[in-house]
């Protein structure tokens, strides 16, 4: 296994082009089992998660060719409806071919995906959202099994304890495409990824209205075909290196970005003294004066994001004075605090918010990553540290964050992996 190792204190400087979005595009992957004629998704992120939704495309009897950011899917033929333990049990999202396995084939067996580092991530409203559409759902052995002779649309309010859900919208959306007759999903989360993925249905013939907005209408089709399309970049590792160059006291150009899509984050930036300057598809980002710390709240889009909590949480451990993180979406992700406290911040876990007292310098330190945004957190102190930062686990990284040491030492960063 490798680790990443960042010698910190340099400024960085200079041009990033963003990746595809990789909560964007798994869930289209998954939307590409709803046909048999052949889908291309262009902007593909060369991720672990990727890679792990191909194997599973693989395992339902479709081919999938990825090159050089372009996959290619087509039928072969085969007609597996059962989503493995071991495929879903490495990546939550492969719970997203539940809602296209039952529209296809009104029947899916999908393993539950079980917890993880960010908390216990229930299903109860991927599966009220189903049920609704008229499919008979058991718990199988830790399976979900779920069948229906046909699939009605319906009228579903799929608001949750910690409000709407990214994966459960894109799950019933999925199933209710060929579903009989009108869905409405009221409480349907509004994020940018939700939105390409109505833009991907779409094209393959669906009929929907109202994506972007907590009200999303379906009409029922009773057929999808092939179609083609460009995966939106991703906000997140966008967001991440925006802070990137805020905590290196640095100024970089950001490309391929949407500003539209990371607007509260922009807005908390600013707040907090950093210099923003949108362009039509990119983001300039630098420190031309002394951050202040600012409160932050993550919410679901369009408030703060989840992913980019503990990134943020970096950035304000280095800028002098209190603030307070609280998390909305997943109280118990807060894996990172002990491991940031290892590099010298002062971080206090207080039930879902982290109180940070900024502090002057942070020391270099062996650390672990528990999780994607994790490790992108410990990076991100990694990079401002003095001495060497060495972070294990760094699979984590590869899950969401395309050629990281690449981009990172283009921009002057010192980062390279060793063997652990
Ligand atoms: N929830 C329920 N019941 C459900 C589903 C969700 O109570 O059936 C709760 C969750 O426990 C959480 C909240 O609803 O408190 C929101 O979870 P959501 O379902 O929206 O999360 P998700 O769809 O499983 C996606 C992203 C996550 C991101 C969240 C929130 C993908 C593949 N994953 O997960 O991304 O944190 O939305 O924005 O799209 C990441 O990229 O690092 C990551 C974890």
């Amino acid at each position: 296994m490798d680790k990443l190792v960042i010698e910190g204190g340099v400024r960085l400087k200079g041009e990033v082009i963003i990746s595809g979005s990789k909560n964007a595009v798994l869930p289209i992957l998954a939307a590409t089992l709803m046909t048999d004629e052949p889908c291309v998704i262009k902007g593909v992120p060369n991720l672990r998660d990727t890679a792990t939704m191909l194997k599973i495309l693989r395992s339902l009897g479709k081919s999938a060719d990825f090159d050089k950011g372009t996959v290619t899917v087509n039928s072969t033929g085969v007609k597996n409806f059962i989503a493995d333990y071991k495929l879903v049990s490495t990546m939550r999202a492969s719970f997203c071919v539940l809602g296209p396995l039952l529209g296809k084939f009104k029947k899916a067996k999908v393993s539950l995906p079980g917890g993880c580092a960010i908390g216990l991530r229930p299903v109860d409203l991927h599966i009220k959202g189903i049920k609704a559409l008229g499919a008979d759902i058991a718990i199988e052995s830790g399976y979900v099994v779920a069948q229906a002779r046909n699939l009605k649309g319906c009228h579903v309010y799929m608001g949750g304890e910690y409000g709407s859900s990214v994966l459960a919208t894109d799950n019933l959306m999925m199933a209710a495409v060929l579903a009989k007759g009108k869905t409405i999903i009221e409480a349907a989360a509004c994020e940018p990824e939700v939105v390409d993925l109505a833009e991907f249905l779409i094209k393959m013939g669906a009929k929907i209205k109202g994506y972007g907005t907590p009200n999303i209408e379906i009409e029922g089709v009773k057929y999808l075909g092939g179609a083609t399309h460009h995966i939106i970049p991703d906000r997140i590792e966008a967001g991440t290196f925006m802070l990137a160059s805020l905590i290196t006291n640095g100024d970089i150009i950001i490309k391929n970005v949407l500003h539209q899509h990371l607007g509260a984050l922009i807005d908390k930036l600013e707040e907090s003294g950093a210099f923003v300057q949108k362009g039509l598809n990119s983001i300039r980002v630098g420190a031309k004066r002394k951050l202040k710390p600012v409160n932050t709240t993550t919410l679901a889009y369009p408030g703060f994001p989840t992913d980019m909590q503990a990134q943020i949480m970096s950035l304000m451990a280095v800028t002098p004075g209190i603030s307070v993180i609280t998390e909305k979406i997943y109280p118990d992700r807060f894996m990172h605090i002990a491991e940031l406290n290892r590099m010298g911040t002062h971080i206090q876990k207080e039930g879902p918010h982290a109180i940070v007292e900024g502090v002057k310098s942070l020391s270099g330190a062996p650390v672990m990553a528990s999780d994607l945004r994790a490790s992108a957190c410990l990076v991100l102190a990694g990079l401002v540290a003095k001495g060497k930062t060495s972070i294990s686990r760094i699979y984590h990284l590869e899950r969401g964050y395309e050629n990281l040491e690449y981009k990172l030492s283009k921009l002057g960063a010192k980062v390279w992996r060793e063997k652990e």
